[in-house]
C-alpha cells in the first residue's frame, strides 16, 4: 500500500452500474486510493461505462476525448474503462483511445489491484473474463458510506434474449448469489444504519439462490429478509412479467417492508412488437399480471420501460402501446427510441425512420408525463411513510422518499437523515411533494 491518492469515478447507466461503483471505490480504496469529485485532481479517473443504447456508449468516447489534455498534463494519470462498454469492446477501446491504461469488466472488478499493478509496470491491462469465482468474495468489506438507503446485488445477468438487448453479453447469463451471503451482506447494511434496501438484478426476479432447504426464489428472501432488525424497506428491480411468480406477488400483500412500488418492464402493447422483441408475454398477459398484483397491493405505484421504433412498429403497434399505458395507469416510466446494437438480432432489420419514432416517443413521454403528474396528485392528503435522507434545499427542511418512491419535502428543523416518520402529503410539485410530519 503506497500513500493517499485521488480517484474519479464517473457512473454511466443503471443502478446496479452505481452499486458496482461504490464496490470498487472499496476495492482501489484498500490500495489507497480515497475520492474526489472531479477529474482534474485525480490521480486515476475511472469510467463505469453503459453499452445499452448507442448514445450512452458514445458518451464513453467524448469523455475519453476529453480527458486528452489532463493526461498530456499529468502523464502518470492513470484512465480506467470498466463496466458494459469495457466488456463489449475489450481491446477495441485501447486501439481507439490509447490513452486508456486499464479496461475491466463488470465480472473482473475484483481483480483491479492485480491490474494496477501491471499498470504501475508501465503495462496496459484488460481483463473482459467472467472468472468462476464470484467476485462478490473476493471484495474487501469496507462499505465506507452509511447513507440510509443501499443497493444489494442480488442476481446479475440475463437469459431471456430480448431482441434488442446487449444484456445478454454484457452482463453474461443469469447467476444467483446464495442466500445465506445476502442476508449476511444485509445484516452489515443494517448494522450500519442502513433502514431501505433495493435489491438489484438485471432480471431480478428470476432471482433462485441457493438458501436452507434448496432454492429460495426472491419472495422468499425478500419475506427473510424483512425479518432483519433495521431493515424496514424492501424494493427489487428490475424485472420481467415472465418471472412474477405466485410467492412474489403474494409477498406484496403480505410483507410490510416490500414497498408499494413496482418497476415492471413491459417495452411494447403491441404482440406483434412484443413477438417480435422475443418478450415471450402479450399485451393482454401483462394486463392479467398488473391486476394480480394490484388485487396483492392496491395502493402499488408502478412504473415501466418502453422502447418505441422497434423495427417493423407501425402506427397501429404504436398506438396498442399508447392504449396499454392508458390501462395500466403509471406512476413514472422511462420511455427510449429504438437504438439498434451491434451483435442483437434487431439490429438486422430495418429501422423505423427516425422521425416517425421522434413523433411518436414525444407522444408517449406526454401521456407518460401526464400520468405521473396524476399519480403524484392522487398522494395529496394521504399518509404516507417518509425516510429521510438529507436536510432540504430550504432551512428547517428535510427530503426524503415516500414508501411510492416519490421525493418528499418535509417541513421538521429537528429531523434528521435515517429517520423513518409518517407524513401527510400537502401539496404536488411536478417532481416532488410536499408534507408535514405527523406527530402522535
Ligand atoms: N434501444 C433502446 N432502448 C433499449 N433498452 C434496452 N435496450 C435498448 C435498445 N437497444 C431499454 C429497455 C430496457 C431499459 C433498461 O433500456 O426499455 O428495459
Ligand atoms: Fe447499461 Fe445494462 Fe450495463 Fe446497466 S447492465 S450499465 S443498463 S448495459
Amino acid at each position: 500500500m503506497t500513500g493517499q491518492k485521488r480517484l474519479f469515478i464517473k457512473t454511466y447507466g443503471c443502478q446496479m452500474n452505481v452499486y458496482d461503483s461504490e464496490r470498487m471505490a472499496e476495492t482501489l480504496g484498500a490500495q489507497g486510493y480515497t475520492l474526489t469529485e472531479t477529474a482534474d485532481d485525480a490521480d486515476m479517473v475511472l469510467l463505469n461505462t453503459c453499452h445499452i443504447r448507442e448514445k450512452a456508449a458514445e458518451k464513453v468516447y467524448s469523455d475519453l476525448g476529453r480527458l486528452k489534455p489532463l493526461k498530456a498534463r499529468k502523464p502518470d494519470l492513470k484512465i480506467g474503462v470498466a463496466g458494459c462498454v469495457a466488456q463489449a469492446e475489450g481491446a477495441e477501446i485501447q486501439r481507439r483511445m490509447p490513452l486508456v491504461d486499464l479496461v475491466v469488466g463488470p465480472q473482473a472488478y475484483h481483480r483491479l489491484p492485480d491490474m494496477l499493478a501491471r499498470v504501475d509496470a508501465g503495462e496496459k491491462a484488460l481483463d473482459t473474463d467472467f472468472p468462476p469465482e464470484d467476485k462478490f468474495d473476493h471484495l474487501p468489506k469496507l462499505r465506507t458510506r452509511s447513507a440510509p438507503s443501499a443497493f444489494l446485488t442480488v442476481q446479475e445477468g440475463c437469459d431471456k434474449f430480448c431482441a434488442f438487448c446487449v444484456v445478454p453479453y454484457t452482463r453474461g447469463a443469469e447467476v444467483s448469489r446464495p442466500v445465506e451471503r445476502l442476508l449476511s451482506e444485509a445484516r452489515d447494511l443494517a448494522t450500519r444504519g442502513v433502514r431501505d434496501i433495493t435489491l438489484l438484478g438485471q432480471n431480478v426476479n428470476a432471482y433462485h439462490g441457493e438458501g436452507q432447504g434448496g432454492t429460495w426464489g426472491l419472495g422468499r428472501l425478500i419475506r427473510e429478509m424483512a425479518e432483519i432488525e433495521g431493515i424496514a424497506r424492501i424494493r427489487y428491480t428490475t424485472s420481467h412479467p415472465n418471472d412474477m411468480d405466485d410467492d412474489l406477488i403474494a409477498a406484496h400483500g403480505d410483507c410490510p417492508a416490500l414497498m408499494p412500488y413496482l418497476h415492471l418492464p413491459v417495452q411494447s402493447g403491441s404482440d406483434r412488437i412484443l413477438k417480435a422483441m422475443n418478450r415471450k408475454h402479450t399485451a393482454d398477459a401483462y394486463l392479467r399480471l398488473i391486476e394480480r398484483i394490484r388485487a396483492a397491493r392496491p395502493d402499488i405505484v408502478l412504473t415501466s420501460d418502453f422502447i418505441v421504433g422497434f423495427p417493423g412498429e407501425t402506427d397501429a403497434d404504436f398506438e396498442a402501446t399508447m392504449d396499454l399505458v392508458r390501462q395500466v395507469g403509471y406512476g413514472m416510466a422511462y420511455s427510449f427510441k429504438y437504438s439498434a446494437r451491434p451483435g442483437t438480432p434487431a439490429a438486422e432489420k430495418t429501422p423505423v425512420a427516425p422521425d416517425i419514432a421522434d413523433a411518436r416517443l414525444q407522444r408517449l413521454q406526454a401521456l407518460l408525463t401526464e400520468q405521473q403528474r396524476a399519480c403524484q396528485d392522487a398522494m395529496v392528503g394521504r399518509e404516507v411513510g417518509v425516510l429521510y435522507e438529507k436536510p432540504g434545499r430550504l432551512p428547517g427542511q428535510m427530503s426524503g422518499k415516500s414508501d411510492h418512491l416519490h421525493a418528499v419535502h418535509v417541513e421538521d428543523p429537528t429531523g434528521t437523515p435515517g429517520e423513518l416518520v409518517r407524513v401527510r402529503i400537502t401539496a404536488a410539485a411536478p417532481n416532488s411533494l410536499a408534507g408535514m410530519r405527523i406527530v402522535d
